[in-house]
């Protein structure tokens, strides 16, 4: 059976983008896949400045919106990464296999360091923290959103370098799990959808709220007056439609649209009320996690326990293969 793990950086509270990306996906995943892990990873939230108040808050906040929306602690082991030490370890390892070449050609390095003046090492070594968190669980299939295949890559040659080197088929090489919305733009219609550029639909906004960001959001920009015709292939409304509304909402979307039978505001309203379905449970776990907040350490401590328990077991492994186990005397002249 296959092993699911996955990460999300403690942003504060889930977008329709990391949400319809990845964790949407966790959640059907953790049925399928007892023993399924999650992880909000803090460790990799401090390679920028940061504030550590904020931090704290941050980390609260995504995890009580992961159990919002839909991650079962009696399922999945839900826990913050650095609850479990071994990451940092095992990262440390894999530093000593990875190319910097290949560290210097992932995207994400290349555009977070160009715009920076210092660039702070931990900031190129993200990836390399990044599978190990994946490898220390030797889980073989996560579930994320297209911006971090490139991250996957490096984590299979990793498995590969080690296992080459150290003479077992150890690790395994790890695959991503994409969903049909592997990559969701923001409002903008122009970038993908991120905290970082503001242009989001936090997960637990009111009616109201969603209906203030459709409104002015970016449709097909070659529809000016409502009686052109729209394309749906461009335009980012119709993809929420897809990724919210029933089939049958979806295919009337589309042929009103290449009719001009709707007006784009028409299509918006049909889509915040598909919206509105969806979220509103999520929403309301959420107050009622408020209500009872205990619910979330609980479910952190459990999560962190399980963790431990299978990190510490592929450290004594690890650490073995390596040479890096208790000291023994000497029973031949090797030292
Ligand atoms: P982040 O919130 O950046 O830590 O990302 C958490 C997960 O959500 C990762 O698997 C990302 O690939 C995925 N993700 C984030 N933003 C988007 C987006 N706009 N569209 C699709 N997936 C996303
Ligand atoms: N880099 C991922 C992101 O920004 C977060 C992440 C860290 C992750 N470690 C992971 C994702 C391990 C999957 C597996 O979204």
């Amino acid at each position: 059976m296959a092993r699911i793990f996955s990460g999300i950086q403690p942003s504060g509270e889930l977008h329709i983008g990391n949400y319809l990306g990845a964790v949407k996906n966790w959640v059907q995943l953790q049925d399928t896949h007892p023993g399924a892990l999650f992880c909000v990873v803090d460790y990799h939230a401090i390679t920028g400045s940061y504030d550590p108040a904020v931090l704290r808050a941050r980390r609260w906040g995504m995890a009580k919106s992961l159990l919002a929306a839909g991650i079962d602690p009696t399922k999945a082991a839900l826990f913050v990464q650095s609850d479990v030490p071994a990451h940092t370890e095992l990262s440390w390892i894999f530093t000593t296999l990875t190319p910097l070449g290949d560290l210097e050609r992932q995207t994400q390095f290349k555009d977070k360091s160009s715009k920076m003046e210092s660039i702070p090492a931990g900031l190129l070594m993200y990836p390399v923290l990044q599978s190990a968190d994946i490898l220390l669980y030797r889980a073989d299939s996560v579930p994320v959103g297209e911006d971090q295949i490139q991250h996957l890559e490096l984590a299979r040659d990793t498995a590969r370098k080690w296992n080459a080197k150290f003479g077992q088929e150890y690790f395994p090489e790890p695959k991503p799990l994409l969903t049909p919305t592997r990559r969701i733009m923001g409002l903008d219609g122009q970038s993908k959808m991120s905290k970082s550029l503001g242009n989001t639909i936090g997960l637990m906004e009111t009616d109201d709220e969603i209906w203030a960001k459709l409104r002015p959001a970016m449709t097909d920009p070659q529809r000016v007056r409502k009686t052109d015709a729209g394309r749906p292939e461009v335009c980012n409304i119709f993809q929420l439609h897809k990724a919210f509304s029933r089939a049958e909402t979806v295919a009337h979307a589309d042929a009103q649209c290449r009719t001009a039978g709707w007006g784009c505001m028409d299509c918006k309203k049909v889509l915040q009320e598909s919206m509105v379905q969806e979220l509103t449970p999520i929403r309301r776990r959420a107050e009622a996690l408020d209500a009872e907040p205990q619910r979330v350490l609980d479910a952190l401590a459990s999560g962190a326990n399980t963790a431990r328990a299978i990190a510490s077991e592929t450290m004594r492994e690890v650490r073995g293969y390596m040479g890096l186990d208790a000291v023994t005397i000497p029973t031949d002249t090797l030292a």
